[in-house]
């Protein structure tokens, strides 16, 4: 069968772009950077991934010497397009700018572009840029900040383009994956994804082999899906759900999950409250990365303990798990990959579980629009399907926790300089939170703009902010009181008293959200709580747009809603401030840590 082969150099949307062919209707597979290609058949196109690392550098992942003496086309994306340019005869430097986030491109006739406009939105995430061409390439479209921002060799089809056409925040990328597709390398559209569901059941019966699965079921999107595929593939005799309450869930969804899995039928789903054990586990961290191995070992204390109070064998029974490809590649699942954070479901206990063939995850290959299909596919409910996406680790992400020590950088006057350009001005946060910026973590301050403004503006100064000042990661703006006095960072731990302060919050965000019919349109809506304040804490609201989770932008929800949740919201005593997140995926992530 034709095939697209995509070399995975360590970006971060790798996985992604094998999805967007695949919907595409092409089968497509993943290998190694290094991969011979020349072994392998029926090659009909290769895409270059993006990646982390600098081709430039000593050590950087590099192609198989057999790449360009194949007569396949090749697409160079990100890291890709300057390893076509660094192999080829070319030149790749640090851009002047860092670039992140929308750019406009300028794009000249060439079959890749074909049934594009004269300028297109595209989405960058790069530092280094290719600076001189290599022969026989010319420029076949530019930004402002980066004159070749795709390169065309038309004679040999090969391709190279600075931005990320397999991100959603491309509109038109899929279109020119499409051309790619089509008008170069001449596929013919024959993968169905609905064959998925068929694949994954018969790789359930493969994999499990006679054994039984103990699986644990959040009541999520991922772990429902799992469970039922589960159930259908081997039968609920041999399937055990049980939902771990860890104290770090939102208010009512112990009862709601209950409910909800087990209208699905079987009576084989089970609930087990161990929040005083997480809690007390949880005394006194502050670092997001220890608090994710903190929760996802103590997930595998309370299985192995339930298991062995069932007198279930382990021998016997494996762990099903919920996981889904970005999932495992935030975690540094593959080779080249930087790690952005550590995912409850990939701390090393079951890293090692997996190693020994211990742990089935039906899932693992997919993204969260991918499992929806699958979801309906096998019949579960809409209200299920359509569940806003939740962290495993849950409100232990989204409640910030500090030792307190501030180590503030000196940036306000340069944050203001760029905000009084849009009439706004502009403060800095003492509080350090998670970021994604050129496929690697980072960890930073966020920005604060006062004043009134419209959601196009504001995007537009978020992100020059986050290119222009280095010290800064997100841009929040204030949503009320309107004044905001001096703040401090105040010590703090993840306790029941936050939490439940959280869980208040968390509650009105999502029920206004609700009332107003925009549970759909916002594919998530994290609320923060900050331990910074005038005198006690903050909230940020954090809703987002997004389709599997890999890039986002900041959802632009009418100002009066938000308004109305600032305004229910200072109306628990212990909130000060009202924010409302204004970065986009990246350089910000969704959650925030
Ligand atoms: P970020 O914050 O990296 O999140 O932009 C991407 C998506 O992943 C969810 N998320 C998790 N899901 N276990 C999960 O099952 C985790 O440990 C975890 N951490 C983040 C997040 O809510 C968003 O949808």
């Amino acid at each position: 069968m034709q095939k697209i082969i995509i070399l995975d150099f360590g970006g971060q949307y790798t996985h992604l772009i094998a999805n967007r062919v695949r919907r595409l209707g092409v089968y497509s597979e993943i290998h190694p950077n290094d991969c011979d290609i020349s072994k392998l058949e029926d090659v009909t196109g290769i895409i270059l991934s993006g990646g982390p690392s600098s081709v430039y550098e000593n050590g950087s992942p590099q192609p198989h010497s057999s790449l360009f003496e194949t007569t396949a086309p090749i697409l160079g994306l990100c890291y890709g397009h300057q390893m076509i340019a660094h192999k080829l005869g070319g030149k790749v430097t640090p851009g002047k700018t860092k670039e992140y986030g929308i750019a406009k491109i300028d794009i000249k006739d060439n079959p890749l572009f074909s049934d594009l406009s004269k300028q297109e939105t595209v989405w960058m995430s790069h530092g280094d840029t290719v600076s001189t061409l290599p022969e026989g390439f010319s420029i076949i479209a530019s930004t402002s900040d980066c004159p070749i921002a795709a390169m065309a060799n038309d004679e040999k089809k090969i391709y190279g383009f600075q931005f990320h056409p397999e991100v959603t925040h491309t509109p038109n990328g899929m279109k020119i994956l499409s051309n790619f597709l089509f008008n170069i390398c001449n596929c013919d559209k024959n993968w169905n994804p609905k064959e998925y569901t068929k694949q994954i059941m018969q790789d359930i019966k493969n994999q499990t082999n006679g054994r039984k699965v103990f699986m644990l079921v959040s009541g999520g999107v991922d772990s429902t899906v799992a469970f039922t595929l589960l159930n259908q593939a081997i039968g609920p005799k041999n399937v055990y759900g049980l939902f771990i309450d860890n104290g770090l869930v939102r208010e009512n969804e112990k009862e709601f999950v209950d409910a909800a899995v087990k209208s699905l039928g079987g009576d084989n789903f089970h609930c087990h409250d161990a929040s005083d054990l997480f809690l007390s586990r949880l005394k006194e961290v502050y670092e997001p990365e220890k608090k994710r191995k903190i929760i996802g070992d103590t997930f595998i204390d309370v299985q192995k303990e339930v298991l062995s109070n069932l007198d279930l064998d382990p021998e016997e029974w494996i762990l099903g798990q919920g996981t889904i490809y970005p999932d495992t590649i935030e975690s540094q699942g593959t080779k080249n990959a930087a790690l952005i954070k550590t995912h409850h479901n990939r701390v090393p206990i079951i890293q090692k579980l997996i190693e020994e063939g211990k742990v089935i995850e039906p899932l693992a290959q997919l993204y969260k629009d991918e499992v929806r299909e699958v979801g309906l596919e096998i019949g579960l409910p809409e209200g299920l399907v359509w569940r806003h996406p939740f962290p495993g680790p849950g409100l232990g992400v989204r409640c910030l926790c500090t030792d307190g020590d501030e180590d503030l950088p000196d940036v306000k006057e340069k944050l203001n300089s760029i905000a009084s350009e849009y009439n706004l001005s502009a403060d800095i946060l003492p509080l350090k939170s998670v970021g994604v910026q050129g496929d690697s973590r980072t960890y930073k301050h966020p920005a604060v703009i006062m004043g009134d403004s419209d959601w196009t503006t504001l995007e537009e100064l978020s992100t020059r902010i986050t290119n222009e000042v280095p010290e800064v990661n997100r841009v929040i703006l204030l949503i009320s009181p309107k004044k905001l006095n001096p703040t401090k960072l105040k010590k703090s731990y993840l306790t029941k008293d936050r939490l439940d302060m959280l869980r208040k919050a968390d509650t009105i965000t999502m029920d206004t959200i609700e009332k107003h019919n925009l549970m759909k349109e916002i594919w998530q809506f994290p609320t923060v709580l900050v331990p910074v304040g005038d005198v006690n804490e903050s909230i940020i609201l954090r809703p987002v747009y997004s389709k599997e989770a890999m890039t986002a932008e900041f959802a632009k929800i009418d100002i009066k809603v938000v308004n109305e949740i600032a305004e229910e919201t200072l109306k628990i005593p212990e909130i000060d401030y009202v924010f409302y997140d204004i970065t986009n995926k990246p350089p910000g992530t969704i959650e925030w840590e």
